[in-house]
């Protein structure tokens, strides 16, 4: 099964509320944690509610008071073509099992569902996906990119700044295309830090969610002159639109399957869409600066994060601009948060704000100043530190190679020189 630290979405079609509670119990028993069960009662709903939630299975009971199940099977491979339908039938049902399997349902199973025959349908699903499936999407779950999701105590750290310029040096370190994503709907920036000019956005993502492939999701996305991809945020709102957590979860998923390595730059504000992007993160990177309103942000923000189960492993702080005059000490900061700085960058502020401001990031403009290299040595940090695919593995390991190749060189000529 691959779920990619994904939750399993599953929505349930059931007139009776004993059917969502042995399912319930059953997979609380196989898999606690790792999925959300929905239920909608009536079957008019169904089409509706699988829009929103975009489930990976859809349990169709086939008592729906006088509903047919196959017929609901039939319209929600229609709406929703990339979750797979289960039926769920009486013992001697099966002349409507076979209906539903000839409108595309994937599996049945029997009543009262067995655990075991549950886990094994899911299994069969994730594991197989169908010839539509795997000509579109590999599969609904699988994805092999990693998401990193870049967030901040407080506005103003140069978190927008850090997100480009490692997507940047990750695409030109692994010569694979990046994707840079701005979840920063109050205050987005990418676009002015990479002068990009276009009205597709995340918006144009979101009603196409249920039939998302690789054609979709490259079709919003804004190729920028570095390599990297874009998915850019609407115009700064106020009071954005809030997006679902099912939504930023398949969003992730569709750009995971197309883009090995995904950059978010997160809003500062904590609501349900950062929250989503938070809990779908493969990785977080808290860009903080040596300051004291930073520091106190960092504890209740690093609160939030632990409060909310996510592993310290998956956790890293970096402290930006670690040198600025009259910063805070990166010792005291450790001390005084009880963590460990996953990575310093320097101070650059002439640097860093002449980039900003002609959207052209300093790893393109000045790729051999301090700033440019450390944002390198960053990525070769999260090479090193999120796990990788095997096929990224091998490429990581060549580059490592030539580095270390070059750094002897350039020592053994330096040598020569003095
Ligand atoms: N390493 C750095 N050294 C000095 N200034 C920096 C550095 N990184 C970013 N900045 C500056 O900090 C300011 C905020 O950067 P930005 O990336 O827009 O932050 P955020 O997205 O957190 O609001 C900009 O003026 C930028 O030039
Ligand atoms: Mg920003």
């Amino acid at each position: 099964m691959s779920l990619s630290g994904a939750t399993l979405r599953l929505l349930l079609v059931s007139s009776h509320e004993g059917c969502r509670d042995t399912l319930e119990e059953a997979l609380a028993s196989k898999i606690p944690g790792a999925f959300q069960l929905f239920w909608v009662s009536l079957p008019d709903v169904a089409e509706k509610r699988a829009r929103e939630l975009l489930p990976h299975i859809i349990f169709v009971d086939d008592d729906l008071s006088g509903a047919s199940p196959s017929a609901i099977v039939r319209r929600l491979r229609q709406h929703v073509p990339n979750a797979a339908c289960v039926v769920v039938v009486k013992e001697h049902n099966t002349a409507e099992a076979q209906r539903a399997v000839l409108e595309g349902a994937r599996a049945f199973l029997v009543k009262p569902v067995n655990a075991d025959d549950l886990m094994a349908a899911i299994q069969l699903i994730l594991e197989q996906p169908t010839e539509q499936e795997s000509s579109s999407s590999p599969s609904p779950l699988f994805a092999k990119g990693k998401a990193l999701v870049f967030t901040a105590p407080k506005g103003g750290t140069g978190r927008t700044t850090l997100t480009v310029n490692t997507a940047i040096s990750m695409h030109r370190i692994i010569d694979q295309t990046a994707a840079v994503v701005d979840a920063d709907f109050y205050a987005p920036s990418v676009d002015i830090a990479l002068n990009l000019h276009s009205d597709r956005t995340i918006l144009d993502l979101l009603p196409r969610l249920s039939h998302l492939d690789e054609n979709i999701v490259m079709s919003v996305m804004t190729p920028h002159a570095s390599g990297v991809h874009a998915l850019l945020s609407p115009p700064p709102q106020h009071h954005p639109q809030p997006i679902p957590l099912p939504q930023v979860q398949e969003t992730i998923m569709g750009l995971k399957r197309v883009y090995p390595w995904n950059f978010i730059d997160l809003g500062i504000n904590i609501d349900e869409t950062t929250l989503a992007f938070l809990d779908s993160a493969d990785a977080i990177i808290v860009n903080m600066l040596p300051e004291l309103a930073a520091l106190r942000n960092a504890r209740l923000l690093l609160d939030l994060f632990y409060s909310r189960g996510y592993p310290k492993e998956k956790i890293f702080v970096v402290l930006n601009r670690w040198d600025m005059e009259g910063g805070i000490p990166a010792e005291d900061i450790e001390k005084r948060l009880h963590i460990k700085i996953s990575f310093r960058i320097p101070d650059d502020q002439p640097l860093a704000t002449y980039a900003l401001n002609r959207g052209v990031p300093v790893c393109m403009s000045h790729p051999n100043s301090a700033l440019a290299k450390s944002y390198r040595d960053f990525v070769r940090f999260l090479l090193k530190h999120c796990q990788l695919p095997p096929e990224l593995k091998a490429v990581v390991e060549q580059e490592e190679e030539k580095r270390s190749l070059r750094e002897r060189i350039l020592t053994r000529f330096r040598r020569n020189e003095g």
